[in-house]
């Protein structure tokens, strides 16, 4: 049922009983004071009879009344018990006896009465009391009139000013019927009620949030095909020169060269890979509660061959246990960035410690290392995609801190870089909030 229908059903409705109960208290009041009056009426017409008052003195000069419902019936009998007198010759009602006011039924209908007696007759005075409903029916109804056009103008009004309530509505339905994704500008709030204004506020929010969204998108596809073309060129050189020292003796180093070009490629791919699934892992990865120092050590245990290779001194400091809420799998990648980052631009004969710290209800992760670290202007930046600082030795993809940013912000956790303490490098720092 549309807004509009609804209001007029609901509205109407009530306002139909509010005046059934108008019309019916109407009626009620009505009934008694005219209950009130024709009893007066009817005493007062009883009493108006002379005490010798006798037949033959009205006979000729009344004339004989017709009766129309809720009249009185004046009927009076002689003390021989003889009728002399009827205001309506049409309707005998029998003579009664009760003496002052009564009610009595007689052939089928009520009937009031009030009865004097005087030394010479018997006056009786008689009302239908169908009559008196009748006539306490008929002003009731009266009042249905106003109801009913008061009623007929609250339906025009409510249709009218409902209309031109919604009509905000349909505008607002046509603006955003305009909307593209390259075009998401604001929606027009001039002119709308108080009550649409927050769905254009919510909705505006949310184009906006959509647009920023799809430019991140595009800007990453953008980033990750310029950043793809690179490895992939070097790849093609590659196996060119394989081709070309096929023979030569040559070939193991061409081979070995290709190789790690190919790793490297795909170590991009994979961190590509994981950039995009991240983003709508809110919705895929349920978090537990989950130890982070034992996924802390199943990392650093997977790294040290790596560490070695560099001849890297890895170790963990001190691993205090705690639960905190996450995914395990986003939790790995995460640790092994961090960590791979350490053990990668700490220069061969250094070290690098994880360390778990649990506190009063946060658990904090830091790695630092004997490495060159990152300069303070650099911290910030080094979270955004693709980055690279201008060192030397560096071969990653840029996407590395990028990635566990990303992982904290779906932990509600905080990523620093700072300067380590201990070991003069880097010292990377995720504050975890501690389950409850
Ligand atoms: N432990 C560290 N010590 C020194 N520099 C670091 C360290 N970790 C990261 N960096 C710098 O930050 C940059 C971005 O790191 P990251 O996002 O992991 O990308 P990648 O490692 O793939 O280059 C790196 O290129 C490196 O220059
Ligand atoms: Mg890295």
């Amino acid at each position: 049922m549309s807004i509009r229908n609804r209001l007029l059903f609901w509205l109407l409705s009530g306002l139909t009983v509010l005046g059934a109960c108008f019309v019916l208290a109407d009626y009620l009041i009505d009934r008694a004071l005219l209950a009130d009056i024709y009893d007066d009426q009817m005493s007062q017409i009883a009493s108006a009879i002379p005490v010798h008052f006798s037949g033959s003195d009205l006979e000729t000069s009344g004339p004989a009344l017709k009766y129309d419902g809720d009249d009185s019936i004046l009927q009076i009998w002689d003390q021989n018990g003889k009728l002399s007198y009827s205001s309506h010759p049409a309707i005998v009602l029998p003579r009664f006896s009760t003496l002052g006011f009564s009610e009595t039924k007689w052939r089928g209908s009520e009937w009031k009465l009030f009865i004097r007696k005087t030394d010479r007759n018997l006056i009786q005075v008689a009302q239908s009391l169908t009559g008196r409903r009748n006539i306490a029916i008929e002003h009731a109804l009266r009042s249905l009139i106003p109801l009913l056009i008061f009623l007929l103008i609250m339906a025009l009004l409510i249709h009218w000013s409902v209309g031109t309530g919604l009509q905000s509505l349909t505008r607002l339905s046509q603006e955003l019927a305009k909307r593209t994704p390259d075009k998401l500008g604001r929606l027009a709030t001039q002119d709308q009620p108080a009550e649409i204004r927050p769905l254009t506020h919510a909705l505006d929010t949310l184009l906006q949030r959509l647009g920023v969204a799809l430019e991140g998108q595009k800007k990453f596809i953008a980033d990750a095909s310029h950043e793809l073309r690179t490895p992939l060129a070097t790849l093609q050189i590659q196996t060119q020169l394989v081709e070309q020292s096929l023979g030569s003796g040559r070939e193991t180093r061409a081979l070995a060269d290709l190789k790690a070009g190919v790793k490297r490629t795909s170590h991009l791919v994979e961190q590509l890979l994981m950039v995009s699934r991240l983003e709508s892992a809110g919705i895929h990865d349920p978090h537990i509660p989950l130890q982070l120092h034992e996924i802390a050590r199943e990392v650093t245990i997977d790294l040290i061959p790596y560490a070695c290779t560099r001849k890297i001194n890895l170790g963990v400091e001190q691993l205090d246990a705690g639960l905190i809420m996450g995914s395990e799998h986003h939790l790995h990648i995460l640790l092994r960035n961090l960590i791979d980052n350490a053990v990668r631009y700490t220069p061969s004969g250094g070290q690098v410690d994880v360390t778990i710290r649990a506190r009063q209800d946060e658990i904090l992760l830091e790695i630092e290392d004997s490495g060159p670290g990152i300069p303070p202007a650099e911290r910030e930046r080094v979270f955004d995609r693709f980055y690279r600082c201008l060192v030397p030795q560096a071969t990653g993809s840029g996407l590395g801190l990028a990635i566990v940013k990303q992982v904290a912000e779906l932990h509600q956790a905080e990523v620093q870089l700072g300067q380590a303490r201990r070991l003069s490098g880097l010292k990377a720092s995720v504050i975890f909030k501690r389950a409850a």
